[in-house]
């Protein structure tokens, strides 16, 4: 896809390029069917998947509210899974709550409650937050059903039959905060809130036990070799690369079988060992199963297995990286096509934590900001190299920035009676953009080149899971077409004089074209906000898809299907200003002004 967008690019420069006297319409329309037949050919390479998406978020563990991280995967993944739908993919996403193991059991026990109600109270409030927010799974699963525990019990029994799980001795540390086995290497010398010496895992911080057991253990050891090979094979299995380097570093030291049990006095709340009863499967090989029982394992996860997507934090990237593929090398089953990290969320400068009471209740912030405030937010902000900050004045100043001067205000300037007095889509006049004695400038002709680009665009970051780069690159056409707009003062034209009249058609025809352009491309990120300025357009839902970025066709010789269709319903600001002082109060606050004019 970065060929193709190099052709594109290069392709179009060519034409804004030169001296273009000579371009004409037919000449764009041939270019435009070029670009047109690039993004099809890059619809066929998709197509060798069945045009089939699986995306998957962590399943989040029931033992404490949802708070913004939890929010930050799902948002990602359910902006992925839209992106796919929108380019005509079958697409499935599944999420879900993490419902077994230690912690949880504590947890209940600490709560005073029973451990199968306990975890369905919990996972209704990460549903209630998931719908409530927009995100559109397909699937939600709950690690205590009993489609799930077949799974398991399956997966297991067929390890067990290949030799690869034996009977064993631990001994090591254990954190039950992080459900994980860590090696002498992997903890240090700490001291807890009462003084006491304690040991801690290195890379969460959290403490450690040390535990002995006999219990199961699984052959990771002999998979090494086969893991390297595909990390080596397909560099970007792994986005960012930065992270691929880290499982890369791992995997150079050595690799100890893992334990994928607990005694029964230990641990009660799982799944047990077919055929014995007093041992426990270790939750995380639990968990991971998640993602093969939504997609039908064992009799129908064929055609979703082979196009599975992961999201994961980068706190749980040695479970999916490591784990993960050696179970499934070891049951034979293909690995995932990608496992895309993003980093961690703090508040004010300070890692989220119940100790130091800072925790974002994303639901509370979704009421502030909106939905669409807060997921604009979180993907315009969220970098996945690096960790991101969170606070409230930086949101408020983003939101009334990107959404409500720059893109709320264009709209609002284009649909507004002033310039837009027959409440239309108005003609465009390809005369005002001949460079031959048209009234169109570089900066405009630049312009269209870059909205023109940027589904290309917005795809080759898409693949790379950088959405904050596609966001900034919508970010900046909306300010060129602002631009368009302030520099041509179409206010300024005497609507008497047909010419002039003509002129303000064409300005506020091309500010549309580019604002269709822009609804459509955030439909995966903001999807109320793309629907009401889809709507004011007048833009149907049949159109509103991928095959109908064809941006600006009367510049490019063909016909317009909008030029002359009523604009819809007027159904006031895009997108209501924050004020600062406000951010407090339950629900966003409107500005006495409105939007800027
Ligand atoms: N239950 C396991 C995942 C099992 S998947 C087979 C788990 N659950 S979790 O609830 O602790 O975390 C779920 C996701 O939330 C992880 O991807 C984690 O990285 C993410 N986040 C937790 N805290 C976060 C932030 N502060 N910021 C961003 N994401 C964070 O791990």
């Amino acid at each position: 896809m970065r060929f193709l967008s190099v052709l594109v690019t290069r392709r179009f420069t060519a034409i804004n390029g030169q001296n273009v006297q000579s371009v004409s319409s037919i000449r764009r329309c041939r270019e435009f069917s070029v670009f047109s037949q690039l993004c099809k050919n890059d619809d066929a390479v998709n197509s060798d998947e069945g045009g089939r998406f699986y995306v998957t978020t962590p399943i989040f563990y029931v033992n404490a509210s949802p708070h913004l991280g939890h929010l930050y995967s799902a948002v990602i993944a359910d902006c992925l899974h839209r992106f796919k739908l929108l380019q005509g993919f079958h697409s499935r996403f599944a999420t879900g709550t993490d419902e077994h193991g230690l912690k949880i059991q504590q947890a209940a026990e600490a709560a005073g409650a029973d451990p199968q109600s306990f975890c369905t109270e919990v996972s209704e409030r990460f549903k209630g937050l998931f719908d409530s927010c927009d995100i559109s799974y397909t699937d939600f699963i709950r690690t205590t059903e009993q489609r799930h525990k077949r799974v398991v019990e399956h997966f297991w029994s067929l390890l067990w039959n290949k030799g690869l799980i034996y009977r064993g001795n631990y001994e090591g540390w254990y954190s039950t905060q992080d459900e994980s086995f860590l090696t002498e290497t992997q903890v240090v010398d700490a001291v807890d809130s009462q003084g006491n010496k304690i040991k801690v895992s290195v890379e969460s911080g959290h403490k450690v036990e040390w535990m002995k057991e006999e219990n199961y253990m699984f052959r990771l050891s002999v998979f090494r070799p086969q893991l390297l090979d595909w990390l080596r094979e397909d560099p970007a299995v792994v986005q960012p690369e930065c992270f691929h380097q880290h499982v890369l570093k791992w995997l150079q030291q050595d690799l100890p079988d893992l334990s994928v049990s607990r005694h029964r006095s230990r641990l009660q709340w799982g799944v047990s060992v077919p055929n014995d009863p007093d041992q426990t499967i270790y939750v995380w090989l639990d968990a991971l199963l998640n993602y093969l029982t939504v997609a039908g394992f064992p009799d129908s996860h064929q055609g979703w297995w082979n196009v599975v997507h992961h999201i994961v934090g980068k706190d749980i990237i040695k479970f999916h990286a490591i784990y993960w593929p050696a179970f499934l090398l070891a049951a034979g089953l293909p690995l995932p096509k990608r496992l895309y990290v993003h980093s961690h969320w703090t508040a004010e400068g300070k890692k989220m934590s119940k100790s130091l009471g800072n925790v974002v209740d994303p639901l509370q912030s979704s009421q502030v900001f909106t939905t669409d405030g807060l997921r604009y937010f979180l993907l315009r902000q969220g970098v996945p190299d690096s960790d991101c900050d969170y606070y409230e004045h930086k949101v408020t100043k983003l939101l009334n920035a990107e959404l409500a001067d720059s893109l709320g205000g264009l709209l609002n300037r284009c649909t507004a009676a002033g310039l837009n007095p027959d409440q239309v889509y108005p003609p465009f006049c390809p005369e005002f953009f001949s460079r031959d004695g048209g009234r169109a400038v570089d900066e405009d002709y630049q312009m269209l080149d870059s909205v023109k680009n940027l589904p290309v665009v917005m795809e080759q970051h898409f693949r790379s899971m950088n959405i904050y780069k596609a966001l900034e690159n919508i970010a900046a056409c909306v300010r060129q077409t602002n631009g368009f707009v302030q520099r041509h003062a179409p206010w300024k034209l005497d609507k008497r004089k047909s010419e002039e009249r003509q002129w303000l058609d064409t300005i506020v025809h091309v500010s549309l074209e580019c604002l269709r352009i822009y609804g459509i491309l955030l439909q995966p990120v903001v999807p109320q906000i793309s629907d009401k300025l889809l709507s004011r357009l007048g833009v149907r839902s049949e159109e509103r898809k991928w095959v109908n970025l064809n941006f600006l066709p009367k510049y490019y010789g063909m016909e317009c299907p909008l030029t002359g269709r009523p604009l819809g319903q007027n159904s006031g600001v895009l997108f209501s200003r924050l004020e600062t002082e406000n951010i407090h109060k339950d629900k966003p606050n409107q500005t006495k002004k409105g939007q800027k004019k």
